[in-house]
């Protein structure tokens, strides 16, 4: 089920207020500042943790990903013959679809398991990608080595987004593009609004924060990319709506297999956010929104496009 796309302006704000759970400890190591200076605790290499996970779930949410839904904006920019980047590639249906356009596509991921997703996409559509593992924080890789350096979704997880813009920017040819596009959840708007939605939507905030991300990322990345060095940036919003009844069950039951059997339903466990029945209690009101006819959702996304 793919989402009905619209887009529109929209500008983003400044450095966001350091805001976590009163004791986030992720794995035994207290957070700390994460926008202090300097890259901050270096856990996983510079990741501190991806809230999601690689469950079936979730994969079932980003395979409906594709360049025009996702990347929309970034089409336009593209030719045959460039060289692009795309950091955070997961299960590969955008960057499979990015590289049908430019023709060389090198796709990174933090590790081997995780690429092999992206590889397989690429295998099954007969496409042909490079694949890497890093670290958005610290790419090895050459400066100045692609025309178009891509991340979809990937930036509202890591611990230091500036760092990974600078080093976007440092891989990025002088006057090539760099694009990002991230949710923002707190933009999210949904009819009708539910106590069940308020409790969903605070307990992915708390666990995504404990795990160093910012899942209000699309409002902050005009400011970030300005932090990063960037001087030249299109900033921009686009959306997801899930209205008919086909996506609204398809997004309601994907939400409601997430809240339960994702890595995401167990980290709230395991840290007492929530209880089984908890979890249990939102997955149905995911299901009930799904069977409402009046049931709407606009799901909001940042945009940049920076020169480097
Ligand atoms: C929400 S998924 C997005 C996947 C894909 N871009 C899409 O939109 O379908 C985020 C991806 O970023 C990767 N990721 C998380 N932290 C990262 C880091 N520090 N460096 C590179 N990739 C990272 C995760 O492994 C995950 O596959």
């Amino acid at each position: 089920m793919r989402p009905n796309l619209s887009s529109g302006t929209g500008s983003a704000v400044g450095r966001p207020a350091v805001r976590r759970p009163a004791a986030a400890t992720v794995f035994g190591q207290h957070l700390g500042d994460r926008w202090s200076a300097g890259a901050g605790p270096a856990i996983f290499g510079g990741m501190i943790g991806y809230v999601h996970g690689h469950h079936d779930s979730v994969l079932k949410s980003h395979r409906t990903r594709t360049a025009e839904n996702s990347a929309g904006h970034l089409l336009p920019h593209l030719e045959a013959g460039m060289s692009l980047l795309d950091i955070g590639s997961g299960p590969g249906t955008i960057t499979v679809d990015l590289a049908r356009r430019v023709g060389r596509v090198t796709a990174l991921e933090t590790s081997e398991e995780i690429l092999a997703l992206t590889r397989a996409e690429a295998d099954r559509s007969g496409v042909e990608i490079e694949g890497v593992v890093g670290d958005v924080h610290a790419l090895e890789l050459p400066d100045d080595s692609f025309d178009v350096v891509h991340a979809h979704q990937v930036l509202q997880h890591v611990h230091d987004p500036v760092t990974a813009l600078r080093e976007m920017k440092r891989v990025c040819r002088p006057g090539g593009l760099v694009s990002v596009r991230e949710g923002d959840y707190h933009g999210f708007v949904i009819a009708p609004r539910t106590a069940s939605y308020d409790t969903w939507l605070t307990l992915y905030d708390l666990a995504a924060r404990e795990r160093g991300g910012e899942p209000d990322a699309g409002r902050f990345l005009l400011g970030w990319a300005h932090r990063a060095g960037f001087t030249q940036v299109t900033s921009l919003s686009s959306t997801w709506c899930w209205s008919t009844p086909e996506a609204r069950q398809w997004w309601g039951d994907m939400w409601a297999e997430r809240i339960t059997d994702s890595a995401l339903a167990q980290q709230l466990l395991d840290g007492g956010h929530a209880t089984r029945a908890d979890l249990d209690e939102i997955a149905a009101g995911w299901q009930s929104w799904a069977a409402d006819p009046d049931g709407w959702m606009s799901v909001l996304h940042g945009v940049i496009l920076a020169r480097a």
